[in-house]
């Protein structure tokens, strides 16, 4: 084992090829000015500043005009890949991009880089726990609201019972090689998964919940670019 391995060191890779269309706008939402910065700088801000991440892969759209082109941040290596078209394809294409010394069954983080408020004690709690699950975890956060089904005509067919129900976050941590295959083969089943616990299910795996801060929001809409404004403007 290097020394890399025994402190506990790995990789993120994140997907940021997306075109942001919920959002809107001409310029991709996670290259919006927040604060005088991009919002894949403080993205990146809050997942290279863990002392056991090494580095990261950030996975850029085809023709990507407003990549600033760094080849460091936070004094750590990023490196670059182009993505695809959905959520997963970019991420199979980071799988890839990862340097070698990732070896094909550590463990890597994947990180939505529209998801700038990463808190440091849950990205501690999803390390500390994810790597002693076989399978991995992920960060999330039980429902709060009452769930109701609609019906076509809008109307409210039922309540559904929100018990052990949970929202998706990420970071997702899972195995390089599992992932890769996990991806792969939903892709080849025609299932479009959102996450990337969502593929490993699907090959009857079970990872780890692991609850973090409600406020690990992703910017989906121009609300929720407000609502990270003034989380910064609290800090
Ligand atoms: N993403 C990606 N490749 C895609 C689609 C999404 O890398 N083909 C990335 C986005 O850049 C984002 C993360 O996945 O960081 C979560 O996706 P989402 O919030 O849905 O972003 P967009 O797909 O860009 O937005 P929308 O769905 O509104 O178009
Ligand atoms: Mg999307």
């Amino acid at each position: 084992m290097t020394p890399d391995r025994v402190r506990g060191r790995l990789w993120a890779v994140v997907p940021a090829a997306g075109s942001g269309s919920r959002f809107g706008g001409e310029v991709p939402k996670q290259y919006l000015a927040v604060d005088g910065q991009p919002l894949l700088a403080h993205t990146l801000q809050a997942l290279l500043a863990h002392p056991n991440l090494e580095g990261a892969v950030v996975v850029l759209a085809e023709g990507d005009a407003h990549w600033a082109g760094w080849s460091t941040f936070a004094g750590k290596p990023l490196l670059t890949c182009v993505g695809g078209r959905a959520r997963a394809d970019s991420v199979l294409a980071g799988l890839a991009a990862l340097p070698d010394s990732v070896r094909m069954d550590d463990f890597v983080l994947v990180h939505d880089a529209a998801r700038p408020n990463l808190r440091a004690a849950d990205l501690d709690q999803l390390l500390e726990r994810g790597r002693n699950d076989p399978v991995g975890a992920i960060l999330a956060s039980p429902v709060r609201d009452t769930l109701k089904r609609a019906g076509d005509d809008g109307g409210i067919d039922c309540t559904e019972p929100r018990e052990r129900l949970w929202r998706a976050l990420t970071p997702q941590l899972f195995r390089r090689l599992q992932l890769a295959r996990a991806l792969e083969a939903a892709r080849e089943a025609g299932v479009d998964v959102t996450d990337e616990s969502m593929a490993m299910e699907r090959q009857g795996l079970r990872p780890l919940l692991v609850e973090g801060a409600e406020d690990n929001f992703k910017i989906t809409t121009p609300a929720d670019l407000a609502r990270f404004e003034f989380v910064l403007s609290q800090r």
